[in-house]
């Protein structure tokens, strides 16, 4: 009887979390890279997007720093927003505070990311792998085991990207915006070239992992330096195939009719700059100013 009544009580929990958004965040802009494969995939869901970008960049910040952070947004976003699941699309922030949000979050339905070192491994002829990513990311231990778990497979040749993000975040500022576009390029050239020789020939990387989501809005520059072949390799698309497993496991998929505009859908908030995030979000999702809101800077 008992068990009756708390399988009745969890499934109609699960009903009522249906209806409510999927929370997402990251320092600032780069996580609408994500945001872009998860609308894509869950075309019935609302989603809150948390652009914490007057604390970015997270890759150059200490790690507690960067989980503060991260407890501070989930908290919000579970207690103002009700969110059913919450993807953290950054990959720094995955790799200091995905642990504990999963100690204070038990129930909370929670997708990290991180560098794609496998689905590269499935691409690469010349088993010779590029990573890039922030310094956060790339140092910690999250990041070591797992380079540590595929070493056997493949060469890999890992870069931190100090800068990088910073400048493609500042890429959408109206002021800053032509000057870091010149620098996304600048440090992109440096970086590879550090890195050793792209291409198909044997030793050559023929396959580049983006292990920033801010990265993704740099695609364009990297195609530019680096020529066709290369594979560049990103996270959107498993990270929202498995934020749609996760939510049907859980019964918690909303399949409703959408009336949905993505704006309908759609809400972004920053505690930087609004007209920043207005640009980032119009000119990679399509979406309109009005999807955009200025965040309680207090979280
Ligand atoms: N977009 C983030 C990541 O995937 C963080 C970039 C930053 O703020 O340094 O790591």
């Amino acid at each position: 009887m008992a068990v009756a009544l708390l399988v009745q009580a969890s499934t109609a929990l699960a009903h009522d979390m249906t209806e409510s958004p999927i929370g997402v965040f990251d320092s600032g802009i780069g996580g609408l890279s994500v945001l872009q494969s998860l609308q894509a995939a869950l075309p019935a869901e609302h989603f809150v997007y948390w652009a914490d970008s007057g604390h970015a960049p997270y890759g150059e910040k200490s790690d507690l720093f960067v989980r503060q952070r991260s407890l501070a947004i989930a908290d919000h976003l579970i207690k103002e927003h009700h969110i059913k699941a919450l993807v953290v699309a950054c990959n720094t922030a995955t790799a200091a505070a995905i642990h504990e949000l999963r100690v204070q979050h038990p129930h909370l339905i929670l997708i990290g990311v991180e560098p794609a070192l496998k689905p590269a491994l499935q691409l690469s002829q010349t088993g010779h792998i590029g990573v890039i990513g922030t310094r956060g990311t790339l140092d910690s231990d999250k990041f070591h085991r797992l380079l540590a778990s595929l070493q056997d497979q493949a060469h890999f040749t890992v870069q931190p990207c100090n800068g990088l993000a910073l400048a493609i975040e500042q890429s959408t500022h109206q002021a800053t915006g032509a000057q870091a576009t010149q620098r996304i390029t600048q440090l992109l050239q440096d970086y590879t070239r550090e890195m050793g020789e792209f291409g198909q020939a044997p030793g050559q990387m023929d396959t580049l992992v983006l292990g920033c989501t801010h990265y993704v809005f740099a695609e364009h520059a990297l195609r530019e330096l680096l020529g066709p072949q290369i594979h560049l390799v990103s996270t959107g698309e498993p990270v929202a195939r498995q934020t749609r497993r996760l939510l049907e496991a859980a019964g918690m998929l909303r399949n409703g009719p959408g009336p949905h505009t993505l704006s309908a859908r759609i809400r972004l908030m920053t505690n930087g700059d609004l007209t920043s995030l207005q640009a980032a979000a119009q000119r990679w999702l399509g979406l309109p100013h009005a999807a955009c809101h200025r965040a309680d800077t207090h979280v």
